[in-house]
């Protein structure tokens, strides 16, 4: 390889904010920024990435569960890759950043190299992951993890929001068929390196543009039913009532108290749903939904048991049926120290002090790599810590430190 001055931060911020500008503007709710796994705003983003991906010079294909990836080969076209990647969906009315800036960094990174004949003694391979958010299907992070190698067929037959399964889903994206379960490339990884947002307030509090992630925690997620009895509101007495949504908000309160009084325990019921609710019908039943995460996979077994025991008390007492099922779960997983040591090495050149070390609290497709592929994550300032919303934002002039650090590593 021959000498290469490596773009400047300013340069670089620019660059990846035109592309997260340009793929903000794909989104299945006008006015809002929402792009779930498998929607029509999630195949307009993958043929936008494509033609990105081939002017940066790689060879591009998608995979059967819907990953688009892009290859961009070493000096030697044998050499193993390093991988970069990050996600292409969004939440409901989302920020730009979360996810497409560890894409649109890579492609940008990746086009440098190519615009300035430049081959790594290593192939790069860029990872644009389309089920990262895990919104609309029980199981989450499922192109990273049949890209890692552990593929579980059984999430084909998943039923999401509308009874569509993510075999249907996957067949009308268009995605080609194929075994999933074939890990990439085999054994020829070198690991896995993945940008994004902090999607907290501790590097903004710490003045700090980007930090060193340790391990991403672990994660449990859920969903339950409670069957009660729907009656007029008019005629049944209160004390005669099996109000499925007075039970289900108790049980709101029961899963907030033992996040609150667990150390290293957050639970959040984020959806709740009353099929055919009317303004004067007693809820007969209610759906909702169950997130909770530690750093310590002890204390979050631990609260899948007490969390189980408080929801059927409450049944019991209100007597309504409650149906729990726990639907997805992923292991705390640790960043490779060896990889977080060259990410060091190349924040301390960019940012010229001590970078600092975090957790990470949201779920990556990193944490798919956990025992296949040594993995770091870099993490870059978030204002005031929001994320999952439109008020996300992270600075330009912190984009541009951010992709110099991770370019220097790689
Ligand atoms: C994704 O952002 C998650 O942590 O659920
Ligand atoms: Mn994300
Ligand atoms: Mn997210």
């Amino acid at each position: 390889m021959s000498a290469f001055a490596l773009p400047s931060p300013a340069d670089l911020g620019a660059a990846v904010l035109a592309r997260l500008d340009e793929l903000a503007s794909i989104t299945d709710e006008p006015g809002k920024i929402t792009r779930l796994y498998l929607s029509k705003s999630h195949r307009r983003a993958v043929t936008l990435l494509e033609s990105w991906m081939r002017d940066a010079g790689m060879s591009v294909r998608l995979d059967p569960l819907a990953t688009l990836i892009g290859t961009y080969p070493g000096s030697n076209p044998d050499a193993p890759h390093l991988l970069l990647g990050s996600h292409i969906d969004s939440v409901r009315d989302a920020g730009k950043y979360d996810g497409t800036l560890g894409v649109g960094s890579a492609i940008e990174i990746v086009r440098r190299l190519n615009a300035a004949g430049q081959r790594l003694p290593f192939g790069l391979t860029v990872l644009a992951f389309g089920d990262e958010e895990g919104v609309r299907f029980p199981s989450t992070l499922t192109g990273s993890a049949a890209v890692a190698g552990r593929f579980n067929p059984k999430i084909l037959d998943e039923k999401g929001e509308g009874g569509i399964t993510r075999r249907m889903a996957l067949a009308e994206f268009g995605c080609p068929e194929g075994d999933p379960a074939a890990p990439w490339q085999g054994q020829s990884g070198l690991g896995y390196l993945e940008l994004h947002i902090e999607q907290g307030p501790v590097l903004e509090a710490e003045n700090r543009p980007v930090g060193l992630v340790t391990a991403i925690q672990g994660v449990t997620r859920g969903s339950c039913r409670i069957v009660g009895l729907a009656g007029h509101a008019g005629t049944v007495p209160m004390a005669m009532r099996r109000d499925a949504l007075s039970a289900a908000a108790e049980m709101v309160l029961a899963v907030e108290r033992i996040g609150r009084e667990t150390a290293g325990l957050v639970a959040t019921i984020g959806q709740l749903r009353v099929p055919g609710a009317s303004v004067n019908t007693i809820p007969g039943a209610v759906e909702f939904s169950l997130d909770f995460r530690s750093e310590i996979d002890a204390v979050r077994k631990e609260a899948e048991a007490r969390i189980r025991q408080a929801i059927e008390a409450v049944a019991a007492a209100r007597k309504v049926e409650a149906n729990l099922a726990y639907t997805y779960e992923a292991p705390a997983s640790k960043c490779d120290p060896g990889l977080r040591l060259t990410m060091a090495e190349a924040a301390e050149s960019v940012v010229q002090k001590p970078i600092r070390l975090l957790p990470s609290g949201a779920g990556h497709d990193a944490m798919s790599f956990r025992g296949k592929l040594p993995f770091m994550m870099l993490f870059v300032r978030s204002k005031a810590g929001i994320s999952h919303s439109p008020d996300e934002f992270t600075s330009e002039a912190d984009l541009g430190i951010a992709t110099a650090t991770f370019f220097r590593a790689v």
